[in-house]
């Protein structure tokens, strides 16, 4: 049986293959102990990112594997910010606003404390939200109204959330580099997010 700490990252592991024994081992026995499997899978969870390309497929099939089945929009939100914040590199935020009452609202996220309340229209977030379209932000200085959560960002990734046609909330994603994002990360984000959507919205699927 492997003790959590013996894990050795695996290069070109898959979630697919083993993403049952995350589902089947991800409740905590009755003395509290994460079943060996569950442990086994999160101390090999290596993403290997050969390219880009490679990076955004094994992430969707993390994103899969750790939020199929559960119905819980904060803990899918803040396994997807962590997930991302962890495997993207050079990122100084990643997180989530959800719409709340007509505003956005601080959601799960890794990084700095931020604002809380995003009028829509407002910040590159509300941009996202009032156009219903991605923002790519290169240099958030030139942008308009940009909301300086953390004085470091220099670039900015916003993707809306959608199912069933409403905007459920946004990814937010800051990098301390300027034209950190590209058309690639754009496709790979919102790839994640329409995974995620419906795991958002109490459809666990
Ligand atoms: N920069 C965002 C605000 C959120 S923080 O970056 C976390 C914006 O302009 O909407």
């Amino acid at each position: 049986m492997p003790s959590p700490k013996s894990g050795v990252p695996v290069h070109g592991w898959r979630w697919q293959a083993d993403r049952g024994w995350l589902r089947r081992g991800a409740t905590a026995g009755d003395d509290g102990a994460f079943p060996a499997r569950y442990i086994r899978v999160m101390y090999q969870f290596d993403i290997a990112a050969g390219s880009k390309a490679e990076l955004y497929h094994d992430l969707q099939a993390a994103l899969d594997a750790l939020t199929a089945g559960e119905a819980d929009a904060i803990a899918n939100m803040a396994n997807a910010a962590a997930l991302i914040g962890q495997y993207l590199p050079d990122l100084n935020w990643s997180g989530f606003y959800r719409m709340v009452e007509g505003e956005l609202v601080l959601g799960p996220f890794q990084g700095k404390a931020a604002c809380i309340r995003i009028p829509v229209g407002k910040g590159v977030c509300g941009a996202a939200v009032a156009t219903g379209e991605t923002q790519r932000v290169d240099d958030v200085h030139a942008f308009p109204g940009h909301i300086a959560c953390d004085a470091a960002s220099r670039s900015e990734l916003v993707v809306p959330i959608v199912h069933d046609g409403q905007i459920l909330g946004v990814l937010d994603l800051d990098s301390p580099m300027p034209g950190r994002f590209d058309a690639e990360d754009q496709a790979g984000c919102e790839a994640l997010m329409t995974l995620l959507a419906p795991r958002l919205a109490g459809a666990a699927g």
